[in-house]
Parts: structure tokens; sequence; C-alpha cells
């Protein structure tokens, strides 16, 4: 047995129940805590808390965190870092004045990484990532999800896949894989969508079921990209394979997508910066989490997702890095955070519950991490000592993650 005590912790932040699963509406502001706490933890999981006075006398190791806050490890549901290469000239190209869509045109953005990464060796695309993924722990992330969708061919998305199931087998991180092979119809494809859509479902999907490398299925439903008919016959086809949708729906355009998640029991509708009466109505009869990405809109310029319209109809809320090279080369929560409370008008406790519960949900971890619950895997970050809980999301640009337990 091997114990962990943290002791004198300033607040000890995310506490909840094993039955609250996600949190919603005007839940969101509530964020549970403890003020001069301990926490214990056994053989990596949470085994004990409450107030300092009643902390047991020894353990294994022990960690003193006066003046300092405890929280869950962040959990960012949407990420892209299995990639070959960057992108910068893009962002050179947009400060030139061009938009994500005429970069796209022009052969960049989507088509660009697929090409670098059909080209580039399965251990070097780990390498990179694995590099992407400790630095993201760095900064308190301690689950991830990954998704494909560089490939766009067999080899290329399986490659991605077992990659990402490297990832898994090596690093401490609780980490998800999502399939995107309906990220963008590759060149070869142009002219012929039918043919793609063929090949990913008759093809690709059989062969990453067999294999197991697939958690959940994702599409960029948005226009140029596939269409609301393609993104329903593209979630069904994963669903007889058991991979429930997370899906990339309204980024630019509202196509009637998110009605579409939701009849499909959808596990999360990402981005959303645009979203309608109808979208909200739909999302209010679900277990479908909308997930906002704000350091997407930050780095192409596009709007933010109307976090105030999906809270203040009682709806949860989580936030991802959305990390990838084309619209998001960050992979900082802490960043994201901010931008939350900044564009998003998010309040400090409605962001931390969306980055650690709300997401958790959001990859379907809730179970074992996003809360500090007797049982759950003990996936922590530290702070720096500060003087409150603002102090996180105010410092913007920096990082108060002192310490992250795995
Ligand atoms: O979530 N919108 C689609 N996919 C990514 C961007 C991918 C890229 O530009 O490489 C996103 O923003
Ligand atoms: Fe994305």
């Amino acid at each position: 047995m091997n114990s962990v005590l943290i002791r004198n912790i300033k607040s000890l932040v995310g506490i909840r129940d094993a039955n609250v699963k996600m949190v919603r509406g005007a839940e969101m502001k509530i964020l549970p805590s403890i003020d001069n706490a301990y926490l214990l933890i056994e053989n990596g999981r949470i085994k004990a808390f409450g107030k300092n006075s009643a902390a047991p006398e020894r353990a294994d190791e022990t960690i003193n965190a006066a003046g300092k806050m405890v929280l869950p490890a962040w959990c960012d549901s949407h990420t892209h870092i299995v990639y070959a290469g960057s992108r910068e000239s893009e962002f050179a190209d947009k400060i030139n004045g061009l938009t994500y869509e005429e970069i796209a045109k022009r052969g960049g953005g989507i088509l660009n990484s697929a090409k670098l990464l059909n080209e580039t060796k399965e251990e070097k695309l780990f390498d990179a990532a694995w590099e992407r993924l400790e630095e993201m722990r760095s900064y308190g992330t301690g689950a991830v999800e990954i998704k494909s969708g560089y490939g766009l061919s067999v080899a290329g998305e399986l490659k991605m896949l077992r990659v990402i199931k490297k990832l898994k087998e090596k690093s401490p991180l609780t980490i998800k894989a999502t399939f995107l092979g309906a990220h963008a119809y590759p060149l070869a494809f142009k002219h012929n969508h039918s043919g793609y859509l063929n090949l990913l479902i008759e093809e690709m999907l059989p062969k990453i079921a067999k294999e197991g490398l697939a958690d959940f299925i994702d599409v960029f439903c948005e226009k140029d990209y596939f269409s609301t008919d393609e993104t329903k016959r593209i979630l069904e086809a994963g669903a007889k394979f058991g991979l429930r949708a997370k899906v990339h729906v309204n980024q630019f355009n509202v196509l009637g997508g998110v009605k579409i998640c939701t009849q499909q029991n959808a596990l999360s509708v990402d981005h959303l910066e645009h979203i309608s009466v109808d979208d909200i109505k739909a999302l209010n009869n679900s277990e479908t989490m909308p997930v906002a990405l704000p350091a997407c809109s930050l780095f192409l310029k596009i709007p933010y997702t109307p976090a105030r319209k999906i809270i203040d109809a009682g709806l949860p809320l989580a936030l991802a890095t959305d990390f990838n090279p084309g619209s998001s080369p960050s992979g900082n929560m802490n960043l994201v955070n901010s931008l939350a409370c900044i564009n998003l008008s998010m309040t400090p406790e409605e962001v931390i519950n969306a980055s650690t519960l709300n997401g958790a949900y959001a990859m379907n971890v809730e179970d074992e991490l996003g809360s500090i619950t007797i049982g759950k895997n003990a996936n922590l970050l530290i702070t720096k000592p500060v003087s409150s809980l603002t102090m996180l999301p105010y410092s913007f640009g920096s990082n108060l993650v002192e310490q992250v337990i795995i």
C-alpha cells in the first residue's frame, strides 16, 4: 500500500458526491470546497478528506500545501494532439488577412496537416504527441481526449489511432481516443464524397473497431465539410460499433447538426460558436454536453461560444483546449479558463466546474475523475500559494499550477 497525505490545504476545491455526474445551469456557480483541509490518497485513489484538524498522523509521503489550493486535475475533452509539423505559415497568412476558410480553400488547413501526417512515421508522431501531452500535464491536465482526423486515408487514420493507443499505454494520464475520419474530404475524393463515405463506413470503421482503437466517433459538421445528412449517416454507422458521438458542430454555421447529435444521444457537441433557439431546446431534452473551445475563438478571431445563453438556459457546459495545429496551437487549460471568464462571461466557479467534472463527463470518465470524491482517481493539481480561487483565471497567461499528481 502506498499513501500520500496532503496537509494544511488552504482550500480543497470541487468536492462532489459520487452520484453527481455533471453540473448544469445555476448549479455551475456552486463549487463546494473545504478550507483548511487535508486529503489522503491510497494506492492512487482518494481515500479520505476533511478538515485539517482531523488529518491522519502519518502516511508514506506527506505534502505540505500551506497557502495552496488543491483541485481535481483539468479534464481536456477535445484535442487533436497527434499531428505532424505545424502550421505557423498559415498563422502569418491570417495576420495578413486571410480567413480560416480561405486558407483551407488554397489547400492549407486540415488537408495540409493530412499531407504531412501521411508522410510521417508513427514513431515521430508519437514523440511529438508525447511532448505535447507532457506540456499539458505541467499545466494541470490529468485527462485528455485525442482525435484522429489528419490521416483521411485508411493507413493514415489507423496510424494516428495506433499512436493514441500507445499514448494510452505509456502515459499515466487518462486518455480517450476519437475517430475523426470525417474531418475533411481528402483531395482524392474532392469530387467523390460518397466514395469517401463508403471508405470510412465500410473499411475504416470495421478495422478500427476490430483493433479496439476508438472510444468515440466525431464528424466536422459544417458547410464545405460534412452535411447534416452525412453527419447522421456517419454517427449511425459509428453507433453500430458502439462508438458514441462527440461532434464538431456550429463552428461557422447553424445547419441543424445539434439536433441530429442529440437524437443520436451524442456525448458532446463541441464548438457552438453559433447556436439557435432550436439547438438549445434540443440540448435541454438530452444527455449531451455542450463544449466551448475559447482558445480556438481567440486564435481564429471568430465569435466566442455564447456560454451565458447556454448556462442560463439551464444547460451544462464543458471547456476544452481544442489543441491542434490549425485553430488552437495551445494545450493550456489555464489560458482556456481565463478566456472563459473574460470572453464567455463565466464566473471562476463555473469555469472550474466546466474544466473538471463537466469535462470528465464529456469524455465519459466522470465516474473516475473530475471531482474530489472518495474512491475516484487522485488526479489532482496543487496550486502555487494563492490569495483566492479567482487568482487562477485572473492571472491569464501564467501557470499557477505548482504540482500535478496523477
Ligand atoms: O476543432 N474545426 C475543425 N477542426 C479543428 C481544426 C483543425 C485544423 O484546422 O487543423 C477545430 O478547430
Ligand atoms: Fe477540434
